[in-house]
């Protein structure tokens, strides 16, 4: 590795400097790296940290993150879900898909009722909302290319933590009251109440001995532990037994899928992002490159200005435009990648932005080129290997129903496809034909795992949560943080905020943005709502050394530490 051989170099010039010393008197220098994990719960930080100070590559880190937060953080955290892995390691980018797939008997009408509508709640809630689940098969890709450390020692720490049980956070538990209150109200039963009631009361120790199964199995047979055998009969029987799709053989089907990344120039970065079948690298590209483009007629305005917020906004607005139209599976539908970030068309697309003005929203459409919940971490090693992993369940819990015998949530993703051309999802995104209903398909994503390069090292790790709006927190990380120079605590925690075109002239924002701000939009004549977007984790390079954040809000972890170089 780049800095092994830098820190052999040293050794070496060390020795020579020193030649006429005694062999014995010479102490062998330390050459110290740092390293950092940036995570939603102490449980993964303190997991993951323990794997780098092992000599765990932050793959490997990345892995025992992902199944400790199937255990202790189940909003988001799965077995029973999907995501994307971004991976810079030894100089090369990679990116891992695991994202779920359609079952072989989906199909495109398959939530629409006898009128033709769209039964909302069939995409959101039960069996019937879960996609075929990919983590399994992404870890266990992820490891075959990139780890290190065994497999079995990855997975321990999960198994350990639903057998041996971890107390509560408050903050969990009081999620997951609120999540009940909310289904009783919406009249939906399920086994959620069963699983994750009274036994998940804050500061309780909450042990999960099903799950702790289902973990042992994948820690003993690996990916063969979960599609195969055991665990996949009790998924096919739950499915069966409560009206979902999916079967032993579209479990036995799953691929998990190894595609190149969007590697993007921008200002004197490279960035290294996420490809379809996620609209975020795309996106985010797009968002950062048309600011650009209009920063070569007028001045940057200040971070969160109005005036920036407006900018900010024209620009989502053309974004979510092409996202809605062009973006789906690249298996299924050809997707125009190089074309919607081709530098002439961002210029475009970049001279139809009105600084002044809100641009009417029916007549911006498509350039002619010619959730919420979701959970991201990111993880630096002392080589200067990253990892930005963003996994998901879709909404919060998924779709509220545990796998009987396996303990784990199933996911919603279902409704991250069109169940109808033009209809918004959850998340009031829009889609056509691109991203409609296929058996074996993989539904539209915005999960952005990020990592920017400047020059060959690494630069900064972000990503995060919240369906559509992750989008503008992965853009607005990158901004903040190296557009604005903010250090990585301040960008975690500067509010953001989001346009996605529909709801029309709607900007959704964060607690915490300037009410005078706020009050000058408005007059301007957006509707501005306030609202939560995920937790941003992200880890940055300065000259000083390595700054890791977690934004305060959620209940995370983040961690520098020195380590001595092997
Ligand atoms: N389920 C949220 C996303 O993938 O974008």
């Amino acid at each position: 590795m780049r800095i092994v051989l830098l820190s052999l170099l040293l050794c070496v010039v060390t020795a020579c400097s020193q030649e006429k010393v005694p062999a014995a008197d010479i102490t062998p220098p330390v050459i110290a790296s740092q390293q950092a994990v940036s995570m939603p719960d102490t449980f993964a930080a303190d997991a993951a940290m323990a794997v780098l100070n092992e000599g765990g590559t932050a793959v490997d880190a990345a892995i025992t993150a992902q199944f400790v937060l199937a255990v202790t953080f189940p909003e988001a955290g799965n077995i029973g879900g999907g995501g994307f892995m971004t991976i810079y390691m030894d100089d090369e980018a990679a990116f891992m898909d695991y994202r779920e797939m359609a079952p072989a008997a989906a199909h495109r009408d398959m939530y629409l009722d006898e009128n033709g509508d769209v039964k909302t709640e069939e995409s959101l809630f039960g069996a019937k909302a879960s996609g075929i689940p990919g983590s399994v098969a992404g870890m266990w890709e992820a490891h075959q290319r990139f780890g290190k450390l065994p497999w079995k020692r990855l997975v321990q720490p999960a198994v350990d933590l639903a057998k041996n049980g971890f107390n509560v956070p408050a903050k969990l538990a009081d999620h997951i009251t609120r999540y009940m209150a909310r289904m009783e109200e919406q009249g939906i039963s399920s086994n959620f109440e069963q699983f994750f009631g009274e036994a998940a009361a804050a500061g309780v120790l909450f042990k999960q001995p099903e799950l702790a199964a289902a973990m042992e199995r994948i820690r003993d047979q690996g990916k063969d532990g979960f599609y195969e055998g055991e665990t996949a009969r009790l998924i096919a029987e739950f499915m069966a037994a409560n009206g979902g799709l999916v079967t032993e053989a579209d479990l036995r089907s799953y691929q998990a899928k190894w595609r190149s990344p969007i590697v993007y120039p921008w200002q004197d970065y490279k960035l290294i992002t996420a490809p379809p079948p996620s609209s975020g690298g795309v996106a985010v590209a797009q968002w950062i490159s048309m600011l650009n483009e209009v920063l070569k007629q007028q001045k940057l305005p200040d971070q969160n200005s109005t005036a920036y917020i407006h900018l900010m906004s024209e620009i989502g607005k053309r974004v979510f435009a092409d996202r809605a139209e062009y973006m789906g599976d690249p298996d299924y539908v050809e997707v125009p990648v190089q074309a919607l970030i081709d530098p002439e068309y961002i210029q475009a697309r970049a001279s139809e932005v009105n600084p002044d003005a809100i641009s009417v929203t029916e007549e911006v459409k498509p350039g002619l080129y010619e959730s919420p919940d979701t959970t991201h971490f990111s993880v630096m090693d002392k080589w200067g290997n990253a990892v930005a992993n963003t996994t998901t369940i879709n909404l919060s819990f998924g779709s509220g129903v545990v796998v009987e015998g396996a303990g784990f949530l199933l996911n919603d993703e279902m409704d991250d496809f069109s169940a109808k051309a033009g209809v918004p999802n959850f998340f009031g995104a829009i889609g056509g034909t691109a991203n409609e209903i296929q058996p074996g398909k993989r539904m539209l994503s915005s999960m952005t795992p990020t990592i920017v390069l400047k020059g060959e090292q690494v630069k900064l790790v972000t990503g995060s949560p919240g369906g559509t709006t992750i989008i503008s927190s992965v853009a607005q990380s990158i901004l903040n943080t190296l557009f604005f120079d903010m250090t990585a605590e301040e960008s975690a925690n500067s509010p953001r905020f989001h346009h996605q075109l529909w709801p029309k002239d709607t900007i959704a924002y964060h607690e915490g943005l300037d009410a005078a701000v706020v009050s000058e939009l408005e007059a301007m004549g957006y509707t501005m709502k306030q609202s939560n977007f995920g937790d941003v984790h992200l880890i940055k390079r300065t000259d000083k050394g390595l700054e890791a954040a977690s934004e305060a809000r959620g209940r995370g972890k983040a961690m520098v530490e020195e380590a001595p170089l092997d």
